[in-house]
């Protein structure tokens, strides 16, 4: 298992039919970004647009999550890593089934062994559910740090929560203020950001 890399992992997911949303994908998404980023962003699966290009986020809530991204710091070439708990689209952009979170799971565990990020920024409730805790609630766990496999993780809204709830849009600010501040104290005490 040690000569595994993004690439391979990558390879695989094109191919791969662990679960039924193999059948229904156009492109299956398996991630990208700078490939030992100290920060990486989950989000819960492909959409209509990222399903039709393979790319993450490249919809509406991917340039809302890159203007967030840009503000502070942060981007896919320079030192981000973007994936999700799902690489395939849910049919209607249904939430995924926890035994599609499962199938898919370790495919997302190894991109985080590989990547070996410092801090993972979980973008709302499928991700936390999925990673962590299939009972943990977004609303009660967003914007405080745990401490998972030696990283420190960060729950925050969903981008297209944002999109839908204006209201939100400040606490996900202050989560990716707590993220900067994590990022100067463990990774690069010189971190620029327009932000904070
Ligand atoms: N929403 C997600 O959770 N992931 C994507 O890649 C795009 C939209």
């Amino acid at each position: 298992m040690a000569d595994i890399t993004l690439d391979k992992i990558a390879e695989y997911v094109k191919i791969c039919k662990r679960c039924g949303l193999s059948a229904t994908r156009t492109h299956a998404v398996p991630g990208e970004g700078f490939p030992t980023a100290k920060l990486m962003c989950i989000g819960e699966g492909p959409g209509f647009h990222e399903d039709q290009q393979g790319r993450p986020f490249v919809g509406e809530s991917g340039h809302l999550l890159d203007k967030i991204l840009a503000v502070s710091g942060f981007s896919r070439q320079t030192n981000t890593f973007i994936a999700n708990i799902v690489k395939c689209r849910p049919p209607s952009n249904r939430d995924p089934l926890p035994e599609e979170r499962q199938a898919c799971l370790p495919l997302l565990l190894k991109q985080i062994e590989i990547v070996n990020p410092t801090i993972i920024v979980l973008l709302g409730a499928t991700a936390l559910k999925g990673l962590i805790d299939p009972e943990a609630r977004i609303t009660r766990l967003r914007g405080k740090w745990m401490e998972w496999q030696g990283r420190m993780v960060m729950p925050t809204y969903h981008p297209s929560a944002l999109l839908r709830n204006p209201e939100l849009k400040r606490p996900v600010w202050e989560d990716f203020k707590l993220v900067i501040d994590k990022y100067r104290e463990l990774v690069d005490p010189n971190h620029h950001s327009d932000y904070h």
